[in-house]
């Protein structure tokens, strides 16, 4: 889809430098033409022989060049797409003010092509006032953030702030290139895990970490959807979401319900408890009154009346299994969704909290398809490109 595009791919001074090398690579891979340009610590990381032997060009690092007597303005003008990966608390600050005393500083602000930003520093510097403060600025110069996961940090430590992969990244450049596919569709996506008070310091909740809801909505954003996002955790940074915020599973009916005629798609990927306490206790239930009795009711069956809406949307299913994905055949025909997503929350870097997923697609004739491992962000693409086709399915 990049196929013959611009890219200028900025290096800069962090550990992660090393993986630029493979993004450069896979940017390649998906038939753009990359140019690197490095700053002088990017250089204590990774040399520049290894970005001219993976792109035939040499990189620029200075400001000055033998030949070119101004490499960075040059490079500026050539480039479609700017990508700055990884990105440090310092360069983030320099582009933030629009500094440009170095050879890719200066590129960007000699530039008019969009701007994708993949930051990794430490925690502590992500979570700082002034690397929050020049995050906001960048965004608002309509730069593309690609948020840093957590992960293992220079030094061993361990936290936010590890540049998002290579993959991720490549994705987020060829979604500025490709057409947005999902235009002028209206989504609605649930997510996190609902919580139902028991009494003002106590619910019954789950472990959903809202994390694949907000990767599905992420997606279905940069694929040019218009999204509405239910969520009952912490939703993305991403502004272009519509966020309803809500705790419980009626919150969250009311929410759905209130807004579904308006939409083409739900994906109902949020762990909505399936019980409630009967009766909220308006002050806390004290241990000196003895081990109390919790009658528990029914919540609403938000799915269910998602499906009852005439005309329906396409829905999608969760299914949260621990072992066997066998029930998710039958799961899906009770349903009536359209497709419905089953993962196995129990196994090992599948479902709630992890980065990755691994699911099995069941849909609605019953055909099943298996995926292996993914990033949960892989997982929505691949969720999408279901959704797209079955609206084009006679
Ligand atoms: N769901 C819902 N309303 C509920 C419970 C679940 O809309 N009160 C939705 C979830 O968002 C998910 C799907 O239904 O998309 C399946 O949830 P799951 O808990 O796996 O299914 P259940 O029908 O509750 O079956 P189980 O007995 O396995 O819990």
């Amino acid at each position: 889809m990049a196929g013959g595009r611009r890219v200028v791919l900025g290096v800069t001074g962090g550990v992660a430098a090393y993986k630029s090398a493979y993004l450069a690579r896979r940017l390649m891979e998906r038939g753009a033409i990359v140019r690197v340009v490095m700053t002088e610590a990017a250089q204590q990381f990774v040399g520049t022989a290894t970005f001219a032997a993976i792109t035939g060009t040499e990189p620029v690092t200075c400001l000055f060049g033998d030949e070119d007597v101004s490499p960075h303005t040059t490079l500026g003008q050539w480039a479609e797409v700017i990508v700055i990966a990884p990105a440090t608390a310092s360069t983030i600050s320099k582009l933030a003010v629009g500094e440009s005393s170095n050879a890719l500083t200066a590129t960007v602000l000699a530039s008019r092509a969009p701007v994708v930003v993949a930051p990794a520093m430490h925690t502590e510097m992500w979570d700082h006032p002034a690397t929050r403060r020049n995050v906001e600025t960048l965004r608002g110069h309509g730069y593309t953030i690609v948020e840093p996961e957590p992960g293992i940090l220079a030094g061993g430590d361990v936290g936010i702030g590890r540049m998002a992969e290579p993959v991720t990244i490549a994705d987020t450049v060829e979604a500025l290139f490709s057409a947005p596919d999902m235009a002028g569709l209206n989504v609605m996506v649930t997510a996190g895990g609902t919580r139902e008070p028991i009494d003002p310091v106590r619910y019954i909740g789950n472990r959903s970490s809202g994390k694949m809801g907000n990767a599905i909505a992420e997606v279905a954003v940069a694929r040019g959807a218009k999204v509405l996002l239910v969520t009952a955790a912490e939703p993305p940074e991403e502004t272009a979401i519509e966020v309803v915020t809500v705790e419980t599973a009626d919150e969250m009916a009311e929410a759905v319900w209130s807004r579904i005629p308006e939409m083409d798609v739900a994906v109902m990927a949020a762990a909505v408890a399936d019980f409630k306490p009967l009766t909220t206790g308006s002050s806390k239930i004290r241990r000196a009154e003895g081990i109390p009795e919790i009658e528990l009711v029914e919540t609403p069956d938000i799915l269910k009346g998602v499906h009852e809406t005439e005309p329906r949307p396409i829905i999608v299913g969760f299914a949260a299994e621990t072992g066997s994905l066998d029930a998710a055949v039958s799961k899906a025909k009770a349903k009536g969704v359209d497709l419905l997503v089953a993962n196995d929350v129990a196994k090992e870097g599948s479902g709630f909290g992890s980065e990755t997923n691994e699911v099995r697609f069941v849909f609605g004739d019953g055909s099943v398809r298996d995926f292996d491992l993914m990033s949960k962000r892989e997982v929505a693409s691949e969720i999408w490109d279901a959704v797209m086709n079955l609206r084009t399915e006679p």
